[in-house]
């Protein structure tokens, strides 16, 4: 048996872990031996109090499991400023931040706005999970004390948005369904329980996972989860057929057999509910993912399932359930099709490093004073981890949507995928 070298939580952290795994495993009781591994990511990150993003985990920075572009470099917020005054030119200056994290943009984004004249810009954030809006509310008064009352908390979505929508690694936090191509069908991949003994765990049949079934083994004395495959209903199989078709036809390969891969609908939902809701304004989504062509090419046979840990990435997602990050990359084809049924303009796909070239990055980096030499080195070398193609400069992308917009947006001018979408 491999296990995978995890740090051992603290003891109220297991506690509440193996409290979210009972519930969950009461559930798969309760629907008969199943559930769809859409309904346990929901439960595994937002099941209230005892989830990933609605409990006490740290998740981000050095002592949590991840890093996001906020927590890397000021210059993330202070360049989407740019693009957020350009707007403002045309609509009302307003953001709602959906899923704010720290609140390490919020803070850099009211700075940098203020210095580009937009002092009094209204922010709203629609943040899922109380734990995370206390921290927000403490960032925004140690960063940015004289600008923290322009912020509000939604409780609910806003009946009518004009302004920008911003959202960074939101939609790959948003529960997906998992699939896998076996013999000419199409099987939704869910989850059940693993009744076995812990040295004896076993995977599901025809599950490739052994050492991943192991691993949430090893660590767990509560109740063990495990892969469970059946045929999928008729209009699964349809929506799955029919995202695979073209990007298998674009790559000239036969239908693959033994491939798994997700199908993140409720992100597509979301950019639907927001874009309806959107009278006027743009709207700019950051995340790792890929067109439809790329994410669904036939030799990503493992699809894009990532759980992170204590800053160690890892593809068991049924490891202590609540305490780690479970994330699926975005096919940003299908967010495109997505603002397209909510009536929006696409206003341009690129990279995160071409965007941000785009706004001003190296103008604001030759900024930086070159004393302390050690603060010279640490923040630059932050804003190489936004831009390498190595780290988050190719494999982020950023799509923008408006209503009501003229003009092209400052950051997709110097390079627009829109057409590879
Ligand atoms: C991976 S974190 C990214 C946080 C932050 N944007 C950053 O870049 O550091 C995902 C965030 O989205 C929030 N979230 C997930 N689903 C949401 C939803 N439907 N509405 C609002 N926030 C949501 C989570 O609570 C969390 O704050």
């Amino acid at each position: 048996m491999r296990t995978l070298d995890f740090p051992i939580p603290d003891p109220a952290a297991q506690q509440a872990s193996e409290q979210l795994a009972q519930r969950i495993a009461q559930r798969i009781r309760e629907a008969g031996g199943w559930i769809g591994f859409d309904a346990f990511m929901q439960a595994a990150l937002y099941e209230p109090g005892l989830g990933y993003y609605s409990g006490g985990a740290v998740k981000f920075g050095a002592a949590g499991d991840f890093v996001t572009a906020p927590e890397i470099s000021p210059l993330f917020g202070a360049c989407l400023a740019s693009q957020c005054a350009q707007w403002f030119e045309q609509v009302p200056a307003r953001i709602f931040e959906f899923g704010a994290g720290s609140g390490a943009l919020a803070a850099d984004l009211l700075g940098e706005l203020a210095r580009l004249g937009h002092a009094g810009v209204e922010y709203r954030i629609v943040e899922l999970s109380g734990e995370l809006r206390d921290r927000q509310r403490r960032t925004l008064h140690e960063r940015s004390p004289a600008l923290a009352s322009r912020v509000q908390w939604l409780d609910r979505w806003p009946d009518e948005i004009e302004g920008v929508v911003l959202a960074n690694e939101l939609l790959d936090a948003m529960p997906a369904r998992a699939f896998r191509l076996r013999s000419g069908q199409v099987f939704e991949r869910g989850v059940g329980l693993d009744e076995a003994e812990v040295q004896t765990s076993a995977p599901a049949p025809g599950d490739g996972h052994a050492s991943r079934g192991a691993a949430s083994a090893a660590l767990s004395s509560g109740p063990r989860f495990a892969w469970r495959e059946r045929l999928a209903d008729a209009s699964f199989e349809a929506t799955v057929r029919a995202r695979l078709a073209g990007p298998i036809t674009a790559a000239g390969e036969a239908w693959p057999d033994d491939y798994e891969s997700e199908l993140a609908e409720q992100a597509q939902a979301w950019v639907v509910e927001a874009g309806r809701r959107l009278r006027r304004g743009a709207m700019l989504l950051i995340d790792y993912g890929f067109p439809a062509r790329e994410l669904y090419h036939p030799q990503r046979r493992m699809g894009t399932l990532m759980c992170h840990y204590r800053h160690l990435a890892h593809g068991d997602p049924f490891v202590l359930p609540g305490l780690q990050d479970l994330t699926v990359h975005v096919d940003f084809s299908s967010i495109a099709q997505a603002g397209a049924d909510a009536g929006l303009d696409l206003l341009g796909f690129t990279s995160q490093a071409a965007l941000l070239f785009g706004l001003g990055l190296i103008e604001r980096l030759q900024q930086i004073p070159l004393e302390p030499a050690a603060d010279h080195l640490r923040r630059t070398q932050g804003v190489k981890r936004l831009i390498s193609e190595a780290e988050m400069g190719e494999l982020f992308k950023a799509i923008a949507f408006g209503r009501g917009i003229s003009g092209d947006a400052i950051g997709f001018l110097r390079s627009d995928r829109s057409a590879g979408l």
